[in-house]
């Protein structure tokens, strides 16, 4: 059985990005591996949410969650700020991550350009506490989307330090997982090449039928194809991807041979892919409405994550600690 871990940061609703990237993976793979799925909240400070956005938008992925499938019988579903350990293992993670390496990051430059004013300590060293939160449980395995390969690979980096410093194969070198095979990419709306939250772009897993409707006609594309079998611009492909994601391969194959014949209408596929969108998210959102009222329930989900999650990550401290040389008298 291998170790699994990965987490959503909790910066609002889920979307078809987050679910086709990671949660789909962490449904199947709680069957036959030891899971950690668990809610970054603490990853979520770097923006600086209010006390009680941040409150609703824990509670808000962990009832996303459960309404996705993850199930607290088979995987520990937790939220990171119930987790002390982690902090004392990112403390001494951080001695020996160096400020040249956490600056080059793509996502801390990014974020950099993007917010001047905002660029705080947190943000450089978030890929600590990504490599903190899959080390403490030694996982073998974290399924992620495509944007968090240069995380990932952060942390392969301080698994690999740690161990060549203290001279123990203490941490697993931890793979990134998909079931695809490839790690995901699910596109945008907008001709963007990645859906997300911050770009606005994004169609939820418990959105409103009417707005993914309205979102759905409203996405970018062309004036349509000029030649048979011609190769599909970005904004065209991307809306190809997500009816490869939502749709049976038969309507998948009907839009692509129409599209191949010049004889595609983008307005029939939009409506197409608007319905697919809807049939699938509509089972989660219903889950959704009902856990989300649920407070007892959630409440006992999180207590027994935490037990569990604490005991698990309480002995890989222990064994850092002892490592690093903090004995008792
Ligand atoms: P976050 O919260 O941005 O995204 C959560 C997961 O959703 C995936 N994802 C996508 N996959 C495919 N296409 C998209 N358009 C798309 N948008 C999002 C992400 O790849 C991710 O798997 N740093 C992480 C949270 C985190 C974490 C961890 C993950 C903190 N600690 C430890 C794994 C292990 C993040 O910001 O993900």
């Amino acid at each position: 059985m291998n170790t699994v871990v990965s987490g959503i940061r909790s910066t609002g609703n889920l979307h078809l990005g987050n679910y086709f990237g990671a949660i789909k993976n962490f449904v199947q793979m709680q069957n036959d591996n030891n899971c950690f799925f668990f809610i970054a909240d603490w990853h979520s400070l770097t923006t600086h949410p209010t006390p009680a956005d941040l409150h609703l938008n824990v509670k808000q992925v962990l009832a996303e969650y459960l309404a996705c499938g993850i199930d607290p019988e088979k995987a520990t579903i937790y939220v990171q700020s119930d987790v002390p350990e982690i902090p004392e293992l990112y403390l001494l993670m951080n001695m020996n991550a160096y400020l040249g390496e956490l600056e080059r990051t793509t996502s801390f430059k990014d974020k950099a350009r993007k917010s001047p004013e905002n660029v705080n300590a947190g943000l450089l060293t978030y890929p600590v506490l990504m490599a903190v939160d899959i080390l403490i449980h030694k996982a073998e395995y974290v399924p992620v989307g495509k944007d968090q390969e240069q995380n990932l690979e952060m942390a392969r980096k301080f698994a690999k330090r740690f161990n060549n410093t203290y001279g123990e194969e203490t941490f697993p070198i931890p793979k990134s997982y998909s079931f695809t095979g490839e790690s995901v990419k699910i596109p945008g709306l907008d001709g963007s090449g990645k859906m997300g939250k911050s770009e606005g772009n994004a169609i939820g897993l418990v959105e409103d039928p009417k707005d993914i409707r309205k979102k759905v006609m409203k996405a970018v594309s062309d004036s349509g194809p000029t030649e048979m079998n011609q190769e599909k611009p970005e904004v065209i492909q991307n809306l190809f991807s997500l009816m490869d994601a939502v749709s049976t391969k038969d309507t998948y194959d009907f839009f692509n041979d129409k599209y191949n014949n010049c004889e595609v209408r983008y307005g029939d596929l939009k409506k197409q892919l608007a319905e697919d969108i809807i049939n699938f998210t509509a089972p989660i959102r219903e889950r959704f409405l009902d856990i989300s009222q649920d407070e007892a329930y959630l409440r006992k989900v999180t207590q027994q994550g935490a037990e569990q999650a604490r005991e698990s990550a309480a002995k890989t401290l222990a064994e850092v600690r002892r490592l690093f040389g903090f004995r008792k008298f």
